[in-house]
Formats: C-alpha cells, structure tokens, sequence
C-alpha cells in the first residue's frame, strides 16, 4: 500500500490503472470504512481511499478543530483491508488557492442535517466532487450511515453525468447496535452505554410500520421521540422519509426510511433504518 500527499503523486501512481475504487473518509477509520474498502476492492483492481478532514463542511463551532486525526493508525487499519493507495492531501494542496466555486446542492440540503448544519453539504458535494476529478475513479462507495449525504451525493453524480458508478455500504455497528462512527469516541462511559437506544428507537418505529399497525406513523415517532427525551436525549430530528430523495412519504409509498439525529452531552449521533411497508394502508 503506498501513502500519497499531493496530486502529482497521486496521478503518477494511478496512472495506468484499470478500475480505481474511492472510499472519501476523513479518517479516524473504524470498522464502518474498512466495511466500505472491502466493498471497494469487490468492484475496483485499485482501491484509493482518501483521508481529509474537510474545513469546508463544518460550521463555525462545530468539531472541526478536536476531529480526531491520526494517520498512522490509519494507514496501518487500511493496510490489512485491502486498500492499495491512501491519498492524505494537505490542506494546502485539497484548497492551494481559496475555495470560491461551490457546487450548490438541490434544497434537500436545507432539511434534517442541514436545517441543523447550514452549508454542510455544500462542503461536503464540493470536496467530493474536488476528490473525483483528482482520483478519477469508476467506482466510488459511501456508507448508508449518512443516508442525507449518500442521497444527495447520488443525485449530484447522476445530474452532472459523472461517469462514476455509486455503491452504497451497509452501516456497520457495535455488538450493542450503536452505528459505528468516528464521533463515538467522544461518548463518556455512561452516554455508551446511553447511545444504542437510538437504534432500539429506529427499530421499533420500523417494526411498528412493517407490521402495518399504524395508521398515524407521527403520532408514534413523537412518542418514541418523547421517550427519548426523558432518557437525556436531545433529538434534532427523528422522522419518516422515503427512500427515494427523502420526500415526505405519501400514503402509498413503501420504501422508508427512518432518520434521527440526536445528542448525548454534547456528542450528536446519526443513525437511520431502512424500512418497508407491508401492508399500504
Ligand atoms: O462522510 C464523510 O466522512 C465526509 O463527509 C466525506 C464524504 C469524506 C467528505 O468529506
């Protein structure tokens, strides 16, 4: 495996490469991205993963600055995946000159995450977008975990005909059911063991749906939501979507999705549960 920093580098190692795999991660890789490099390598003769933490997807007072960062160990997890080359750009060689031209997201990127994190997925569409002209691959994976960012990153690929095929990794999570995250760290003892009661949470709302014993899916997310409060929760969101751009869910739609973001202390986790309806009301 070989670790790479600048562009040049980068395009002098992949230069006569067939099918080049990318895995965009800003590091701090836990078994979640080395699910996604082994998806990589299942579709791609080379699997580039990149390590960036991206300025421009953080707000003012967000984690931009304590994000964990640590290279070493995680070129040494990459190294045993299967992954070939780690592009670590500077920040000087991702941004050598300001950053002005955004690519501008459809409104999706206003709801869920982004009502709570104005301009985070225009950060995050523009250095993936920056990332595919760089590593020009065929095939790109991104984990479902970030079903918001996974939607919109989909559709940005299919509107600007980017000859890239998208291949979405499953979630991957603790024994427990916490979706593994690099956030998790900053969990103290007692909000780890507090955390899997968001899956339980998703789950629940998703085996009432499937069984076809709600009429009002509001009324029992609200209630879910409500527990999760008097637990210590504070819920950003917890709501039912389609599968298909996250619309609202008509009443005949079957493919779901359940999406919440809530915070434990001052730690925000994501998690998300695809769901079927059985039985159309
Ligand atoms: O999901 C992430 O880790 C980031 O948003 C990504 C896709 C690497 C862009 O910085």
């Amino acid at each position: 495996m070989e670790i790479v920093h600048t562009l040049r580098d980068l395009r002098l190692r992949l230069a006569g490469e067939g099918l080049v795999g990318l895995v965009p991660t800003m590091g701090s890789l836990h078994d979640g991205h080395l699910a996604l490099v082994k998806e990589a390598s299942d579709h791609a003769s080379c699997v580039v993963t990149s390590i960036f933490v991206n300025r421009l997807q953080f707000g003012p007072g967000e984690d931009f600055d304590r994000y964990p960062r640590d290279l070493e160990a995680d070129t040494k997890r990459l190294a045993s995946a299967g992954c070939q080359v780690v592009f670590a750009p500077t920040e000087s060689e991702m941004y050598p000159i300001p950053q002005r031209y955004h690519v501008e997201p459809p409104p999706l990127q206003n709801d869920l995450e982004g009502a709570v994190r104005p301009g985070h997925f225009r950060g995050v569409c523009t250095v993936v977008l920056k990332l595919f002209h760089m590593v020009q691959p065929q095939v790109a994976i991104f984990g479902k975990k970030d079903y918001q960012q996974w939607t919109l990153l989909k559709e940005m690929v299919e509107s600007l005909a980017l000859p890239i095929r998208m291949i979405p990794g499953e979630t991957i999570r603790a024994e427990d059911g916490l979706a593994l995250s690099s956030r998790n760290a900053y969990l103290s003892s007692d909000e780890r063991a507090e955390a899997p009661q968001l899956y339980l949470t998703l789950k629940r709302i998703s085996s009432a749906i499937h069984a076809g014993n709600v009429s009002d899916h509001k009324l029992i997310i609200e209630q879910e939501a409500q527990a999760l409060g008097q637990r210590g929760w504070h819920v950003d969101y917890l709501t039912l979507r389609s599968q298909h751009a996250l619309s609202e869910p008509q009443a005949a739609e079957r493919e779901l999705v359940i999406l919440a973001a809530a915070r434990l202390g001052s730690t925000r986790l994501l998690d998300n549960l695809e769901c079927f309806r059985s039985a159309v009301p």
